[in-house]
């Protein structure tokens, strides 16, 4: 396939298996994240790979989150948002890193950010690696920053889930162009 027909052929694999994406496969998908779009060089994000028994860990954390949130939850709904992290065998968790800068607002570093994650699902769709970015409103609430090491001026955007896609991949919708371009 050519990079054109890869990139408009990418979806969100929301099913994942082992094997998860490698070492290698991995410093290969941070490399394309740090070749977004990047205002002054900012280089304003960093990601937390979670993988193993870590993702029990994560479970935890994130029940521990929605209740602090004040989520009412059932047994059956905590013990549902406990094991997302096992959704996939490798997390990668997109963190803003914020810089004071004269000319480039907290925006323009978070669209860097944005940029650099759609990087990195457009080479795990490359390298044949399932991908899906998922946030969930508990990925806001400032227990899991803290528990995850988070410094003030950093902020969580949800977890790419990575793996083998467990499923047949779904079908990439029409597109017309028309519909999103004007002329001026
Ligand atoms: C920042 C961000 C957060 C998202 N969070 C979720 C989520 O929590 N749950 C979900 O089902 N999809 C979420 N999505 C959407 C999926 O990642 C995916 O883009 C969507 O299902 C469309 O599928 P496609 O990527 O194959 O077009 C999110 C997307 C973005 C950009």
């Amino acid at each position: 396939m050519d990079a054109i027909e890869l990139l408009m052929t990418r979806v969100s694999v929301p099913v994942l298996t082992e094997p998860g994406p490698s070492d290698c496969e991995i410093d290969v998908l941070i490399q394309a994240a740090c070749r977004a779009p990047d205002h002054a060089r900012l280089q304003p994000w960093r990601f937390i790979k979670i993988t193993g028994e870590r993702r029990h860990d994560l479970g935890e954390l994130l029940v521990k989150a929605a209740l602090a949130r004040g989520d009412n939850l059932t047994e059956g709904q905590a013990d549902r948002l406990r094991k997302t992290p096992l959704r996939a065998p490798v997390l990668l968790l997109p963190v803003l890193v914020f810089t004071e800068h004269p000319k480039v607002p907290e925006a323009e570093q978070l669209l860097s950010l944005g940029a650099a994650v759609g990087n990195i699902l457009n080479t795990a769709h490359i390298l044949e690696i399932g991908a899906m970015w998922r946030t969930g409103l508990v990925s806001y609430e400032p227990v899991l920053a803290e528990e995850l090491g988070l410094a003030n001026n950093e902020k969580l955007y949800g977890f790419i889930y990575l793996g083998t896609p467990a499923a047949e991949m779904k079908s990439v919708p029409e597109v017309d162009p028309a519909y999103f371009l004007s002329d001026w």
